[in-house]
């Protein structure tokens, strides 16, 4: 994807969820689904891989997906279609690198994240980046998004509708981002994007895919604060992302 084309693309996905957004476009034909770059990994600047494309195209990369990120980010900034919007303070809308090779995957924004407008700014953020750390990746290399914008009362589990009014959404900034790999953090993530029923805990140590793209699935943070216990387990889950993520951009070498 390069040059005008690929700065289309990314407009018409824009378009495509703010027409989702007004109940112009049927949720199941909102987004489609777009081909991977097999070049992915090459051309991202950051983490592990040397990049190979020319500078000045890499920056038109950034740009493009910024501004497309930013456009489907105004066009849901006053969305009202869940009742729990009337009490959000802030929609949360994900943050991160737009030429991300991992994207990451959470529930849904807790208290911090709903005052900052910042997923994972709160104490399972605090883990979050140590997690990332621990396998040699920044906060600033990945973007990072939930499952549904607005926190539900008391942290409650995202009811089915609220997932499904933000699917667009979400599947909106995977198409722009084009990751590499993704990361789920607990079970809401996992089985909304592709289990259905099955939790981290069945479905963890496997690596699994949604539109083409390898998912990790691994624990919350916040569980992982509640049980320590469970660090172990998600050290593994750890691993495998960064072996992920080194395959591919050894395949490309
Ligand atoms: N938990 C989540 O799932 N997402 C956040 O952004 C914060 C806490």
């Amino acid at each position: 994807m390069s040059g005008l084309n690929a700065a289309q693309e990314l407009h018409e996905i824009a378009l495509l969820a703010g027409a989702w957004l007004r109940g112009e476009v049927p949720p199941a034909t909102q987004i489609p689904p777009t081909a991977q770059e097999p070049a992915t990994a090459a051309s991202r600047p950051s983490q592990t891989t040397q990049d190979q494309q020319p500078v000045q195209q890499s920056a038109d990369m950034i740009g493009e997906r910024t501004r497309a990120l930013e456009s489907l980010r105004l066009s849901f900034s006053d969305c009202r279609r869940c009742a729990i919007a009337a009490q959000r303070h802030t929609l949360v809308f994900g943050q991160g690198n737009p030429q991300a090779r991992l994207m990451l995957i959470g529930e849904g924004p807790g208290e911090q994240e709903d005052l900052h407008g910042i997923a994972f700014c709160g104490p399972s953020g605090e883990l979050l980046t140590k997690m990332l750390a621990a396998i040699q990746i920044s906060r600033e290399e990945v973007y990072i998004a939930n499952i549904i914008k607005c926190r539900p009362p008391q942290n409650r589990n995202p009811l089915p509708e609220e997932v499904a009014n933000c699917r667009g959404y979400l599947d909106a900034q995977i198409d722009i981002i084009k990751p590499a790999l993704i990361a789920t953090l607990g079970s809401v993530a996992i089985k909304t994007l592709v289990s259905g029923t099955e939790g981290v805990m069945r479905l963890r140590g496997q690596t699994l895919s949604y539109r083409g793209i390898p998912v990790v699935p691994t624990f919350h943070p916040s569980f992982l604060l509640r049980e320590p216990s469970r660090k172990r387990d998600a050290w593994e889950d750890l691993k495998r992302i960064r072996g992920i993520l080194d395959s591919q951009t050894d395949a490309l070498r």
